[in-house]
């Protein structure tokens, strides 16, 4: 019988081929200009989940980009894992930043890859990673190492907040019915490192307007007697968080979950080098909260942070201008049990509340999603944790991050069954910044992990 290991072998340029194709599809879900490319993924998606051997596979309309849904069913009596990833993209710009086009993949190698990545917007968040599961699954069916049932349910809205998922999900409960969820759109501590997700941060994003003056103004013949939209924003701004940089919403923190110092001093075992961090990102020193370390900061704490600030004149040269309207993006990163609408409520009264009354202020929520955090004594991480200790001869740390996939904590909510996140990117990989890149080691790894997961997670479901 064919190992994986054999059988990755044997397949691996045409694994490589082929996702270097998925890569090339720009499918930039935020872009309607790219309409077109989105639905081609999804076609080219459907394809591959037929030819990995997949019963039935569907392109499910909905009232945006469609969902992906393939099953196989070997025999009702056995578990069935659902595989959720999305086949969605970022937008690739700023484009003069990518040392190759973002939609011609090519393969480098780079200090954290010496056996080379793939560069492509969407290697590693999510086509790459979520093309792992299709090729574990090609093995498995063409091996007849397939031990149990499984379901695919790929989307291409992710990157916009998943706005029509959630329908489908509530609308699907039967269909979608399941013992354990399983996604790939997360990372790991490093190659040598492995870890398994068990949180997630939730998120509230929001745009601000302010308003000034009704035309913009000469900033000689009304400057000092107008209200300035931009300098008030930014002042308003500076003021959401306190010189502990502590964020100064009033309530915003008082469902914050607080963890005891054994779990805080259990989080602080996993292998982190402040001066590589900062050597990586180039930067003399980190900031955030006082009383925190780095890896808490971006995980069991939520932020705000300016995500995008504009107004006024910002052509070449100078002009002297008050402009009549100034605006911003603003994220905030929340952690388990505070509530997305809460907070998005929350940070609403409170903008409104502390402008000036010379202003006028517009507080629009876009999208958001709850956190979510995984115990690790489930029969799903346990399947997780021995499959990684196959795969990698090591035991894989749990550890919580920053990012937020929302539609997680709705499957628990919605299909009852927990999420486990085995996520082979590392945070070196750049998803969502120029130069994109997956492993092509991470790549053939999870490939290889995969298949030990349905393993395990079917032995340990008798
Ligand atoms: N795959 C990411 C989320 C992620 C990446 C979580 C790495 C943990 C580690 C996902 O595609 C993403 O970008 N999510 C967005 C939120 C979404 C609502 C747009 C995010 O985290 O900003
Ligand atoms: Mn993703
Ligand atoms: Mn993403």
């Amino acid at each position: 019988m064919d190992t994986v290991q054999a059988y990755i072998k044997t397949h691996k340029d045409r694994f490589l081929n082929e996702l270097i194709e998925l890569l090339k599809i720009p499918s930039i879900s935020a872009d309607s200009a790219y309409k077109n490319d989105v639905l081609k993924a999804a076609e080219a998606v459907k394809t591959s989940l037929e030819n990995a051997g997949c019963d039935t596979v569907e392109i499910c309309k909905t009232d945006g980009y469609p969902i992906v849904y393939g099953e196989k069913t070997i025999d009702p009596n056995l578990p069935t894992v659902l595989v959720y990833g999305h086949y969605d993209v970022q937008p690739p710009d700023p484009l003069d930043l990518w040392h190759s086009p973002p939609f011609e993949p090519v393969i480098k190698t780079t200090n954290k890859h010496p056996e080379g990545a793939i560069f492509a917007r969407g290697a590693c968040d999510d086509k790459g990673q979520m093309y792992m599961h299709v090729k574990a699954m090609e093995f498995m069916t063409s091996t007849n190492q397939l031990p149990c049932n499984v379901k695919f349910m790929i989307e291409g809205e992710e990157e916009v907040g998943s706005p029509n998922l959630a329908i489908f999900v509530k609308n699907n409960q039967d269909k979608l019915k399941n013992d354990v969820i399983l996604i790939s759109d997360t990372g790991m501590i490093a190659n040598d490192t492995p870890s398994i997700t068990t949180g997630l941060r939730g998120l509230s994003y929001v745009e601000v307007e302010v308003t000034g003056p009704n035309r913009d103004l000469h900033s000689g013949l009304y400057g000092g007697a107008v209200a300035n939209p931009i300098n008030v924003l930014t002042k308003m701004i500076a003021s959401l968080h306190d010189e502990n940089n502590h964020i100064t919403i009033p309530g915003f923190y008082d469902k914050v979950e607080v963890l005891s110092d054994e779990e805080r001093a259990e989080m602080a075992k996993a292998p982190f080098n402040l001066d590589n961090y900062k050597n990586a990102l180039d930067i003399a020193d980190v900031y955030g909260e006082t009383g925190y370390s780095t890896n808490e900061r971006t995980s069991i704490r939520p932020t705000l942070d300016v995500n995008g600030i504009w107004g006024g004149y910002t052509g070449e040269g100078a002009k002297t201008v008050i402009a009549s309207k100034a605006y911003a993006k603003i994220s905030m990163r929340l952690v388990p049990h505070q509530d997305w609408e809460e907070i998005t409520q929350l940070f609403q009264t409170h903008f409104e509340s502390i402008a000036p009354k010379a202003v006028k202020v517009k507080v629009t929520p876009h999208h958001g999603g709850q956190g979510y955090v995984t115990p690790i004594d489930s029969i799903g991480y346990q399947a997780a944790s021995k499959a990684y200790q196959d795969a990698f001869g090591k035991t894989p740390i749990p550890q919580r991050s920053g990012g937020s996939i929302p539609i997680v904590s709705l499957f628990e909510q919605e299909l009852k069954s927990k999420t486990i996140l085995m996520g082979f990117g590392l945070d070196s990989d750049a998803i969502h910044s120029p130069n994109e890149h997956f492993g092509v080691w991470n790549y053939l790894k999870g490939i290889e992990t995969i298949p030990l997961f349905y393993k395990y997670f079917t032995e340990l479901s008798k």
